[in-house]
């Protein structure tokens, strides 16, 4: 096998198993005739996925944190990519945690996704595998305060902003009360599974929704 990425998925029934490679398959499908690099399956046995191996030097969120101007640019093309999953098949394809620290740049700065599957603290859950690509959308956005670190975000507030602007500039359409409910529950249950206590996860959320209110229109 060429070079690879092993990566190990405990908890999870067989079929559950058999689904997450199917779906990272399908992940790859939907980005392979564009300019977006997401690695290859090359093989699966007993709970591993083979991953093709990525050179990915340069992760997003802290490319960001050290230099606040990035190019708007990226944001765009990260909603970009979002938007050509969400919209790839009939089946509602969903990335299951489209987070800054899933996505890369590599040393031709072509954007790199990773780690396509909901985080495995909350436990298996298809309808992030395939389902409503708001309630994703609005995560992301959700999220991307926090990724960036709320200190700074709340000393840049323009910096993130124009993040925003950019990203749903790519992403084109996002909307809906629905979904953004969803969106924060699954926020909440997140950060409450990775170990933050209740009173982090709620000033993480008001924070990405202040966020989320302060980019609109
Ligand atoms: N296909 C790949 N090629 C090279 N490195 C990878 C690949 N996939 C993941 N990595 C590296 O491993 C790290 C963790 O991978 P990830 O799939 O995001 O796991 P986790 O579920 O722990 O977040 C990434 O930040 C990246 O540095
Ligand atoms: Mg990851």
């Amino acid at each position: 096998m060429d070079r690879h990425f092993k990566k190990h998925f405990e908890n999870y029934t067989q079929g559950q198993f058999f689904e997450l490679v199917g779906h990272s398959e399908e992940i790859w499908k939907a980005l392979e005739q564009s300019e977006f690099i997401t690695p290859r399956v090359l093989g699966s046995s007993d709970g591993i996925i083979y991953y093709e191996y990525l050179d990915i030097p340069f992760r997003i969120d802290e490319v960001w944190k050290k230099d606040l101007d990035i190019d708007p640019v990226i944001f765009k093309k990260i909603g970009e990519m979002l938007l050509l999953i969400h919209n790839s098949s009939l089946d509602s394809l969903m990335h299951g945690d489209y987070v800054l620290h899933n996505i890369f740049l590599n040393s031709s700065e072509d954007l790199c996704l990773i780690d396509c599957h909901p985080p495995e603290v909350v436990g298996y859950d298809r309808s992030f595998l395939y389902g409503d690509g708001q309630i994703e959308t609005y995560l992301f956005l959700l999220n991307l305060a926090s990724s960036l670190g709320v200190k700074l975000a709340l000393a840049n507030i323009k910096s993130v902003r124009l993040a925003m602007l950019s990203f749903r500039r790519g992403y084109d359409s996002i909307g809906g009360l629905r979904p953004l409910v969803s969106a924060i529950i699954r926020f909440y249950k997140i950060r409450r599974a990775s170990g933050y206590s209740d009173f982090n996860s709620l000033m993480h959320l008001l924070i990405g929704l202040f966020f989320i209110g302060v980019s609109r229109g």
